[in-house]
């Protein structure tokens, strides 16, 4: 596909086999990580602090040597321990965003944007071109004569993001790009991400270890823990089928509870859930850990016995109401164990109230002795 600044090359991402070593005996920073990125994707690389997520993006940028294996663009090899390739990384046509964007102080807003563009040659006609649709589309016309000094935080973001996409790199990496802005401005500029991500068709990696942030911007995640890689899939499928405890526990707003079935003394939450897995088509020994996501919770006023769509109920005690803006989290008690609920409707409920619960088995995730994810065929 054709572009302003040139014909447009083959954009997927493939890394196979890589892996990544400091030295002086620190762990693997990434173990033996494969990730095909298919062109025009947004990918979010999700996880906590010191994951390796980071270092991904730099040997994907070339800023960082592979300990081993390799990394192509397109069909083309840009990095090959084996091979003995390495493509430097002005040579990769990339773009990337840092959390610390710098930008030059001694030039205005429309210098920086046009720098990148006169590195890269391009006539000054084009340039003007080129400052005067990336101003737009950043929302940044009316800044373009002031120094970086003279325009607020987040503006100097769009700058940074402006002088990046001005070149058209067919690939755009992010490190953390939001971390920096306040609660208001990073969903501004989150919605601007995701516009621009359409608008461009360029690849897109960006790293977070923010969930919502990956969640609300990316077509596909990948979550890494520890320097290797959890799962991959779209959002929802990160959310409705963590592969693992660690992926389920990561992901979600609230976090999700927990009831430990292999450990501990037979309590009432332990009880309930035995008897809950006996329902369903699997083996139940298996089992050494439960996830229920607090939104799956149905919470009724005591009463409501037995059983609700065939699956058992359990008592519990409200702890506490707390009003989080249009729904609640409701905190339960289960003969001293824990759990949180969250529900769009609390009528009949108050703290100190006996209650029942259940979920539906959809919304059950079960792991065994190894966190993995057991599915209920
Ligand atoms: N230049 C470096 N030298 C040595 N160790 C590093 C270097 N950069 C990162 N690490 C280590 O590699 C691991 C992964 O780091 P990083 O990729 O920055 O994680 P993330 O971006 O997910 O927070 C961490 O344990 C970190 O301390
Ligand atoms: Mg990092």
């Amino acid at each position: 596909m054709p572009t302003a600044l040139g014909v447009r090359e083959m954009s997927g991402v493939s890394i196979r086999n890589v892996t990544k070593n400091y030295g002086g005996g620190t762990p693997n920073a990434v173990a033996d990580l494969n990730l095909e990125i298919p062109e025009t994707e947004f990918l979010c690389l999700l996880g906590p602090s010191g994951c390796g997520k980071s270092t991904t993006l730099r040997m994907i940028a070339g800023l960082e040597n592979l300990s081993s294996g390799e990394i192509l663009i397109g069909d083309v090899t840009v990095d090959s321990v084996e091979k003995g390739v390495f493509v430097r990384p002005e040579d990769r046509n990339m773009g990337l965003v840092f959390q610390n964007y710098a930008l030059w102080p001694h030039m205005t807003v429309e210098q920086n944007i046009e720098f990148g563009l006169k590195i890269k040659k391009v006539p000054q006609a084009e340039r003007e071109k080129r400052i005067d649709e990336v101003s737009r589309t950043l929302g940044i016309e009316k800044y373009r004569k002031r120094y970086p000094s003279e325009v607020s935080g987040g503006q100097q973001q769009r700058v940074a993001l402006a002088r990046m996409i001005a070149v058209s790199p067919r690939i755009i990496l992010l490190d953390e790009p939001l971390s920096n802005l306040d609660a208001k401005l990073r969903l501004e500029m989150r919605a601007e991400l995701k516009r621009i991500h359409n608008e461009l068709g360029s690849t897109f990696i960006f790293v977070t270890h923010d969930q919502w942030e990956a969640m609300t911007l990316a077509t596909t995640i990948a979550v890494m823990n520890e320097g290797r890689l959890q799962q991959v899939g779209k959002p929802e499928d990160i959310y409705e089928r963590p592969a693992n405890r660690f992926v389920a526990e990561f992901v979600g707003t609230l976090p999700i509870n927990i009831i430990e079935m292999s450990s501990g003394h037979g309590n009432a939450l332990k009880t309930w859930m035995s008897a809950y897995l006996s329902f369903l088509p699997i083996d139940a020994s298996e089992i050494a850990s439960v996830g229920l996501r607090p939104r799956t919770l149905v919470i009724e006023p005591a009463g409501a016995d037995g059983t609700r769509n065939g699956m058992p109920r359990c008592a519990a005690t409200i702890l506490d109401i707390v009003p989080t803006g249009g729904s609640w989290i409701v905190e339960l008690d289960v003969g001293g164990d824990r759990l949180l609920g969250l529900s769009g409707n609390i009528d009949g409920l108050a703290a100190g109230n006996e209650v029942t619960f259940t979920v539906d088995r959809k919304h059950v995730h079960l792991f065994d002795s190894g966190s993995s994810r057991v599915n209920v065929v």
